[in-house]
């Protein structure tokens, strides 16, 4: 099948294209390289159409779009931070970008699976989360985020088939330094033998889902005959932040102690999926275990230059 990928050069996306590819579907990539990198599709670059192009540039995905299968719609700001003082900015793309591919979807029959996130959630009254807990999200990143889902709403009663899937914490290889989630930051720090700098008091309870199983889960989103849901992507397991600093540290063989910084702005205190419902629609269950990906890669990333 011939799928668009929009952020395909972000962490995520690029991960996305190469499990497509590895599927032996036909992949057009959409990136306006605001974060993404060329070099995180080195492993693919014979194989993709690469198009250097703004999701809210309507006309040129136009030409883009016709005759594919269905969009997986990755590209946005994802900087919670960042959002605070750029909201205009973050509204333009990730709301006006997604409602440009969501038009282009209804004018061409197109299936849409989105990446949502658990920041619509904000602070859940229960936990674990499950997907009709109410929706409050505590920063502008999270508010563009559920217009995005008012959006998939308004697009799914007109007829459009689309899937949100709402990812907690990925990790994973190549995420770019400058938007790096924790998991890359403290790697960063490890590799240079320096502790790793904890905001808040690091009870913070997160649910890191590896980005290989959130590859998995398009797929079988975009494939799957259920359509107009959110669906949450996460583990349904709960760490907290001091929890991943030991996982890190022993991985590392170091004698190192974390170092405390003030909390983060907008951070959520307790985030963890509740999958039941992905695993019955799709049979998907994430297959990498955080602590066994922790003890791969960081001795292999603390001997490469
Ligand atoms: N990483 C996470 O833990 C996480 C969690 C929840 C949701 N998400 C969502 O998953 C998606 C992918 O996130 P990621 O972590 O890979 O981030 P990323 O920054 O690595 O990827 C985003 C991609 O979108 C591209 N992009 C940004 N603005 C664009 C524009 N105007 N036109 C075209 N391309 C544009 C960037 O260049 C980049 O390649 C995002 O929608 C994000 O909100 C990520």
């Amino acid at each position: 099948m011939k799928f668009v990928v929009t952020g395909g050069a972000g962490f995520i996306g690029s991960h996305l294209v190469e499990y497509l590819i590895k599927q032996n579907h036909d992949v057009i990539i959409v990136d306006n390289l605001h974060s993404g990198k060329i070099k995180n599709l080195d492993t693919v670059k014979d194989k993709i159409d690469f198009f250097e192009i703004d999701i809210r540039n309507f006309s040129a995905l136009k030409n883009l779009v016709k005759g594919v299968d269905g969009i997986f719609h990755q590209a946005a700001l994802t900087v919670v931070q960042e959002s605070y003082v750029k909201e205009k900015e973050y509204y333009d793309v990730n709301v006006i970008g997604t409602e440009n591919i969501l038009k282009l979807a209804k004018e061409f029959g197109i299936k849409v699976v989105f990446a949502s996130s658990s920041s619509v959630y904000g602070n859940p009254k229960k936990i674990p989360i499950s997907e009709d807990a109410d929706r409050k999200p505590l920063n502008p990143y999270g508010l563009t985020k559920l217009e995005d889902e008012y959006l998939a709403e308004r697009y799914s009663k007109m007829g459009v088939e689309i899937i949100g899937l709402r990812y907690f914490n990925v990790y994973g290889l190549g995420q770019n330094d400058a938007y790096a989630g924790v998991i890359t930051k403290f790697l960063k720090n490890i590799k240079m033998r320096k502790p790793p700098i904890i905001n808040g008091d690091g009870t913070q309870v997160r649910d890191f889902i590896s980005v290989q199983d959130v590859a998995e889960a398009n797929l079988l989103a975009m494939k799957h005959a259920q359509k107009n849901l959110f669906l949450n992507v996460g583990t349904g397991k709960a760490t907290t932040i001091l929890d991943l600093t030991d996982m890190i540290i022993r991985s590392s063989g170091l004698k190192l102690h974390p170092i405390f910084a003030p909390s983060l702005e907008g951070d959520v205190k307790t985030s963890q999926a509740d999958i039941e419902l992905v695993t019955k629609l799709f049979g998907w269950k994430p297959k990498v275990n955080l602590a066994d990906w922790l003890n791969q890669t960081i001795p292999k990333m603390m001997t490469s230059d």
